[in-house]
């Protein structure tokens, strides 16, 4: 077919995709950032890090204490909280290891901030995306400085009273981290081309990215309460599949996030709910059509729940060490961002222009040689 001189014209500005290949290379490099910053703060807490910096200066806080005497500072300022006047026995050196994960996680999450606004002002002028897109792609900035805003919310909950932070600030900076990384992941998606054999992912994959990420909360309230540091058995908890004691608070429904033997049994529980959802999808899946096209994301995805489910067994057998603990949290991560792939890829992208659909190079060369002969006739 012969193509006429609007469509000849056309044809290089129909590879529109590739000039939101920079955008979309970039957002993703932000994704890993954002599963680098979740594995520091994992480490963080772990190490029992996350109460060493008891300030929160934004511009200021980014030069660590240089000399002696602000190394005295830090370490006086610290031992005036709750922690640091239980951890009495710590000496300057020992604080100052505790002092760099903060630092290093406080530091991270700026470094992030620069990482998107940079490239995203340079991309604008660039004309690779119109406002449009510019407006969800702020969205994303403002969620990440309001996560920034909650981690010092959940710090500031450890520095009066508490020696550790509230688990309910906890789950919710986790959370809003958890939201951060798929929308990042959900946008760059969406910017792919449009592949021709596609296939379409309905509700009950909603309803496994809804689960996955109630069993992220879930799971930064067992972490939050250390909860993974008692009943360190499987697949008994306290010797018995549903062990005693779920009730022990009154009012019941504060078991659910303050009793670690309740909150830990949520987890478990929710973990073979999803196990068996996957395997429903899959099953469900192999009779309507096959693993081919997106759904060709669904077995990955069931392997890498197999795999989260036994790295968290081996976490909780062997006592939370950091090692483990950061996979399982750091796969958490990664298994939300896939079921968001596979939802990116298989939701239809209803209701985009034609228009819109050439900026954004969601129609594929074919199609669009194909809508501009129509219009012609
Ligand atoms: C779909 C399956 C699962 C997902 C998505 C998941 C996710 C998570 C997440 C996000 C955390 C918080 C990590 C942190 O903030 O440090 C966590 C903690 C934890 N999970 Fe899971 N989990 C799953 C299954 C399991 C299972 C089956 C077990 C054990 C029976 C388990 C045991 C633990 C333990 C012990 C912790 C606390 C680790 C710590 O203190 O750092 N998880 N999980």
């Amino acid at each position: 077919m012969a193509l006429s001189a609007t469509e000849q014209t056309a044809t290089p500005a129909l590879v529109a995709g590739d000039r939101l290949k920079p955008v979309r290379i970039w957002l993703y490099c932000i994704a890993l950032l954002v599963l680098a910053m979740v594995v520091v703060g994992g480490a963080t807490r772990l190490t029992e890090s996350g109460l060493s910096i008891t300030s929160w200066k934004p511009i200021s806080g980014t030069i660590p204490p240089l000399t002696d005497a602000d190394w005295q500072a830090e370490f006086e300022a610290y031992r005036q909280i709750p922690q640091g006047v239980q951890n009495s026995w710590m000496g300057i050196e020992d604080f100052k290891s505790i002092f760099w994960w903060e630092w290093a996680h406080r530091f991270l999450g700026r470094f992030i901030g620069f990482a998107f606004a940079v490239p995203f002002v340079v991309f604008l002028f660039q004309k690779r995306f119109n406002w449009s897109l510019a407006a969800p792609l702020g969205g994303l900035f403002v969620l990440g400085g309001f996560q920034g805003f909650l981690g010092w919310w959940m710090v500031s909950s450890g520095l009066s009273e508490l020696t550790s932070v509230s688990q309910y600030r906890l789950a919710a900076h986790l959370f809003a981290a958890s939201l951060l990384f798929i929308a990042l992941i959900w946008v760059a998606r969406r910017l792919e081309p449009a592949k021709a054999a596609g296939g379409v992912v309905g509700w009950p994959v909603w309803g496994m990215l809804g689960m996955i990420m109630l069993q992220i909360v879930a799971g930064a309230f067992v972490a939050g309460l250390d909860a993974g540091m008692g009943y360190n058995t499987w697949p008994l908890m306290d010797g018995a599949l549903i062990p005693r004691g779920l009730d022990v608070i009154d009012p019941f429904w504060k078991n659910l996030f303050e009793n670690a033997l309740t909150v830990q049994f949520i987890h478990r529980m929710i973990a073979y709910a999803v196990v068996i959802y996957a395997g429903w999808l899959l099953w469900r899946q192999s009779r309507h059509g096959g693993f081919g096209g997106v759904h060709g994301w669904l077995p990955r995805i069931a392997a890498l729940i197999g795999l989260q489910v036994v790295l968290g067994i081996a976490t909780l057998v062997s006592m939370v060490p950091i090692s483990l603990a950061l996979g399982h949290q750091a796969l958490a991560f990664m298994l939300a961002g896939a079921v968001t792939g596979y939802l990116a890829d298989g939701t239809p992208r209803r209701g985009v222009s034609v228009k819109r659909a050439l900026i954004l190079g969601v129609i594929p060369a074919k199609a669009r040689i194909q809508l501009s002969g129509r219009r012609k006739r």
